[in-house]
């Protein structure tokens, strides 16, 4: 039994984080309490038994804050309230005391690259003489040009949603930028006033009792050298790979860390970092460097993909998957954090992009496609629906899709020519729609989330696929991410172990060990639709070796199922 210490939601042991599961909340699509459609806090304090029963550590909420939810969130006009379509402060408030009195902690989305152009910051720095100007970036016209006409944005790079990184505003007759889109101005991070605002902004959350943070593409925040002198940046989406990763950036992370007193009090920091190699990666989570706990890496969630653009669709062999999953495990041994994951709300369904989500074998693939990925060693995080198998939504013409991103790429590509079925073949597998369908709670009307009308549609499978179907059977997916989740709580192997990717060119089989001193996990993985042999000779030898979680309990051998997995304990010599 675990004893009451264990269960103060509040107190954070020197690093907690590196035991616990993260549950992730897209508050907008969780569970609506008041019949608008919309789910908010409350709906979400309504369901803390559910996530206390699942055994999650943690909740991640993406962005509750004042916004004009022009990016769902991700834009931010007031640091330090709610909006009113998730709540008040008061619920905000009531959620995390309720989180704390189950032993769950809460971290809240830190949206710090850039704002909402509603901000009064923004609203501010519009103004050209005011003080604040500076604390956003504003360029003239391209020399030679008319500014505000066609073709004299200050250069020709390409925003995450939009056409241009450059908006035109003829108060002054000056451009800004938003690597995003226009209503995500970026915050010059190079004035200090701008990095203690922030700062302080995150000392009210943490007086408030937050946990931690999960910060929003933070590796963006230091600029390249020669952009801030004012030079262009590159043709092509400024996406992201030539603003990331600045020469400022780990300077940046450690002043936070020691301004906040990030480390000091033992919070959870989790940087989404698009574009951040392995060394980014093992700099900013060195614990001697006192930056961040641990990164998002997009590696994984790019090898489908060609051109840097995830629009552009390849197939994705086993072995590049699981390569790349070991090339950061062995990456950041020595120092350094992993986080874990596959899902989240820019992510498609994990079951239907790496697993198969037909009705034969959503339960196994997305069983062990949980199994691999929770037996590698990190912090995992668990997005809404994956601890019951979601998969992707049939969102099959264009005006099915709501994302501000699908929009602009569907716009942007019909302009240039790609045939319609070919946009709708990316958007079918990469929206970000996919994730954002509501929770799927139970076979009632909307599946349980809303006595409304739900803001965007519920996936029609939910008669069969819903949270409350998954409880009652132990079979479930749901009782395996459970048993998933006490195993990493009860095994240290799990949390500590040394990890050695095997045979790493099968393409079926998904298997490794973690091992610390003499004890020995080995995990074998069956990530495909057909059975799998295992190679004689290849593994270590399984005589003796103890079953701790299997997809098929019954079945032992040489032969794997279909999305069979196996987690063994081998004997010691
Ligand atoms: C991050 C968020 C994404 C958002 C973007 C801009 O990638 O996860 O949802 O659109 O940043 O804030
Ligand atoms: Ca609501």
């Amino acid at each position: 039994m675990s004893s009451p210490a264990e269960f103060d939601g509040a107190a954070r042991p020197d690093l907690w984080w590196r035991s616990a599961v993260v549950y992730q909340i897209y508050p907008r699509s969780f569970q609506d309490s008041n019949g608008d459609g919309i789910g908010d806090i409350p709906g979400i304090t309504s369901r803390l038994d559910y996530l206390a029963e699942l055994g999650v550590d943690v909740l991640w909420l993406s962005p509750v804050y004042s916004s004009p939810q022009v990016d769902n969130g991700y834009d931010i006009s007031d640091y330090h309230d709610v909006d009113p379509l998730f709540g008040t402060l008061a619920d905000l408030d009531e959620l995390i005391a309720q989180a704390h009195t189950r032993g769950i902690k809460v971290v809240m989305d830190l949206v710090v690259n850039h704002t909402s152009d509603q901000h009064p910051w923004f609203v501010e720095s519009r103004q050209p003489g005011s003080a604040k100007r500076d604390w956003y970036f504003w360029r003239p016209a391209r020399p030679g040009h008319e500014p505000g006409t066609p073709g004299a944005e200050p250069d020709d790079s390409q925003a995450a949603f939009a056409p241009s990184t450059w908006t035109y505003d003829p108060r002054s007759g000056e451009y800004y930028l938003g690597i995003f889109s226009s209503a995500q101005p970026d915050l010059n991070w190079e004035m200090p006033e701008v990095r203690h605002a922030v700062y302080a902004m995150m000392r009210w959350w943490v007086d408030r009792g937050v946990d931690g943070f999960r910060m929003d593409v933070i590796n963006l925040i230091s600029k390249p050298p020669a952009f801030i002198s004012g030079e262009p940046l590159d043709p092509g989406s400024a996406g992201l790979g030539q603003i990331a990763n600045g020469p400022r950036l780990d300077e940046f992370l450690a002043e936070m860390n020691r301004e906040v007193g990030l480390d000091v009090q033992n919070l959870l920091t989790v940087g989404e970092m698009p574009g951040a190699t392995i060394e980014v990666a093992r700099r900013v989570t060195d614990p001697a460097r006192r930056e961040l706990n641990m990164v998002f890496t997009f590696e994984h969630v790019s090898l489908d993909q060609v051109d840097w653009n995830k629009w552009h669709l390849a197939d994705l062999p086993l072995p590049r998957l699981k390569q790349n999953l070991a090339h950061w495990q062995d990456g950041l041994a020595q120092a350094g954090w992993n986080s874990l994951y596959y899902d989240n709300h820019d992510q498609p369904r994990a079951v239907s992009r790496f697993g198969d989500d037909s009705a034969e074998h959503r339960v196994n693939s997305a069983k062990t496609l949980a199994t691999v990925l929770h037996l590698h060693k990190g912090t995992p995080y668990v997005y809404q629906g994956e601890e019951f198998g979601m998969t992707n939504a049939p969102l099959t013409q264009i005006e099915h899709y709501l994302d501000v991103e699908s929009l602009n790429y569907a716009t942007q590509a019909a302009a240039a020519g790609v045939p319609e079925e070919q946009i709708l073949r990316s958007l079918a597998r990469k929206a970000r729609d996919h994730a954002r369908t509501p929770v799927q709670w139970d076979q009632s009307p909307h599946a349980g989330f809303t006595t409304g009308v739900p803001w965007m549609g519920v996936n029609p499978n939910y008669r069969q696929i819903n949270a409350e179907a998954a409880r009652r059977d132990p079979d479930s997916v749901f009782g395996h991410f459970q048993r998933l989740i006490r195993l990493r709580h009860t095994d240290e192997v799990v949390r500590e172990g040394h990890f050695v990717l095997l045979l790493p060119e099968h393409d079926q089989l998904w298997t490794f060990t973690r091992s610390l001193g003499d004890r020995v996990l080995l995990v074998i993985a069956n990530c495909s639709s057909t059975p799998a042999e295992l190679p004689p000779g290849a593994l270590p030898n399984l005589d003796q070796a103890m079953l701790l979680l299997g997809t098929h309990p019954d079945s032992a051998g040489g032969t794997l199922a279909p999305w069979e997995s196996r987690v063994l304990r081998l004997a010691a010599d």
